[in-house]
């Protein structure tokens, strides 16, 4: 088969390493791909979001099996302009898209179907934004409605911070037209988990659960980003959590979306918080997380084109998805100064220290070739993921492979999985 991904990041790249352990897998295309998914594909440089582009290329490629990464194409309707191609694709069409696409959507989606969330109201008014925080508690989670690369969230801790806030989302359009409408929501404590799903627009099978670092420095301290590391699976994602899950989230959600008229095929990213009351949904994506994605993938035992295309057809019914009994850490190298502004163009060395290492992975972010040689070309830059027995030992590994690379300006987090040890 011939397998075109639609991306460029860490995720992809965790992707691509899937689709190539298939052995349906003939020939892998990735649009725009990075320097290390060239390494298992080939890189066509056309944008994640110039659809006529990728509707020509993969008609001319006659490609088999189209996988989108990425959130905006997904949103801005990419598979329905590939599907009216005639082509096949893995992903939720735009209308189902819109639970990542719109935060008010979502909420609105959960209250209706009763599905467990923090209490919120939406607002498309900043003066009866301004008016409800009035009366509001502190602290208290500001939203941007639409896409805004993860950022679009502000957590205020007092009435001043919080009038601040509406003002920056709705009348500054700090996060551009995904500040048009937002979500004024409950501000939840306790611990965050992500659970990433396979649905065919009936069924969902849940993937092995994970745990992201969102903010930029140790400690949970600094600006959030997209995401410095990862674990899988979350030892505090326990049975009991999965039970409650299953009953009242995600078969809920994917009902829900189907009683809408929005059938959802692809993958939803169930962004949890357990909070004393049990599990409530943050917020929902529509694709594999990033860098979610580095630590699930390597441990999913199935074939990634079998599943995708089980989606596709509605028989994921039919398929038993298998994790591996381990664990796997992810650490982001980032390029200094990320998330705010960060140099490029640094050469990266030891990159083939990886190379016939079983369990060792370096996934590439922000990467380029330059000259023949990989160059640093974004903030995130790689992935380094390694799994292990236990999550302690999958750490222990990952921190030791982190060392194998280099590049100027180099920053990573030290206390990826450091909250295992408390589990
Ligand atoms: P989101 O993009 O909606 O997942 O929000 C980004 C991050 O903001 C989440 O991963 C949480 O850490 C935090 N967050 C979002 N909503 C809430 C909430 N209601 N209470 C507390 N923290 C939140
Ligand atoms: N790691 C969080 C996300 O992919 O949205």
């Amino acid at each position: 088969m011939k397998i075109l991904i639609v991306g460029s990041g860490g995720r992809e790249h965790a992707i691509a390493a899937a689709v190539a352990k298939s052995p349906k897998a003939d020939k892998i295309y990735c649009a725009p791909g990075n320097a290390g998914i060239g390494q298992i594909a080939e890189c066509v440089p056309i944008g994640a979001m110039e659809f006529d582009k990728l509707v020509a290329f993969a008609k001319e490629k006659e490609i088999d099996l189209t996988i989108v990464g990425m959130d905006d194409p997904l949103v801005g309707g990419l598979v329905d302009e590939m599907e009216a191609a005639g082509l096949r694709v893995f992903g939720p069409r735009k209308n189902a898209a819109i639970l990542e696409g719109s935060k008010a959507f979502s909420k609105d989606l959960m209250k209706k179907y009763n599905i467990p969330t923090a209490a919120y109201e939406n607002f498309d008014d900043p003066q009866k934004a301004l008016a409800y925080l009035e009366t509001a508690k502190m602290p208290v989670v500001l939203k941007a409605d639409g896409l805004a690369l993860g950022k679009g969230v502000l957590i205020c801790e007092t009435l001043e911070e919080a009038r601040e806030g509406v003002r920056t989302i709705m009348e500054d359009k700090k996060f551009g037209a995904a500040g048009n409408r937002m979500v004024i929501e409950e501000f939840m404590t306790g611990r965050e988990v992500s659970v990433l799903s396979f649905v065919d627009g009936k069924t969902i099978k849940i993937m092995s659960s994970a745990q992201d670092h969102k903010r930029a420095q140790d400690g949970d301290q600094g600006l959030n980003t997209g995401g410095m590391g990862t674990f899988s699976p979350s030892p505090f994602y326990t049975d009991e959590v999965d039970a409650f899950c299953r009953k009242y989230i995600y078969q809920a959600t994917v009902d829900a979306m189907a009683a809408e008229g929005r059938p959802f095929k692809g993958v939803i990213f169930f962004g949890l918080m357990l909070t004393k009351d049990g599990p409530k949904v943050l917020e929902y994506n529509a694709r594999f997380g990033d860098p979610e994605a580095q630590v699930v993938l390597p441990r999913m035992k199935n074939d990634m084109i079998d599943v995708a295309e089980a989606c596709i057809d509605g028989t994921l019914d039919q398929v038993d998805l298998v994790f591996e009994d381990n664990a796997a850490v992810c650490v982001v190298l980032a390029s200094e100064g990320y998330p705010v502004s960060y140099e490029k163009g640094f050469e990266i060395t030891g990159l083939s220290s990886f190379d016939g290492k079983d369990g060792y992975y370096c996934f590439h972010a922000g990467t380029a070739l330059k000259d023949g040689k990989i160059v640093t070309n974004g903030g995130r830059v790689l992935g380094v993921t390694a799994k292990g027995a236990t999550l302690q030992e999958a750490r222990a590994n990952a921190y030791a492979a982190a060392e194998w690379v280099h590049f100027d300006r180099q920053y990573m987090r030290h206390d990826i999985g450091k909250a295992i040890d408390e589990a």
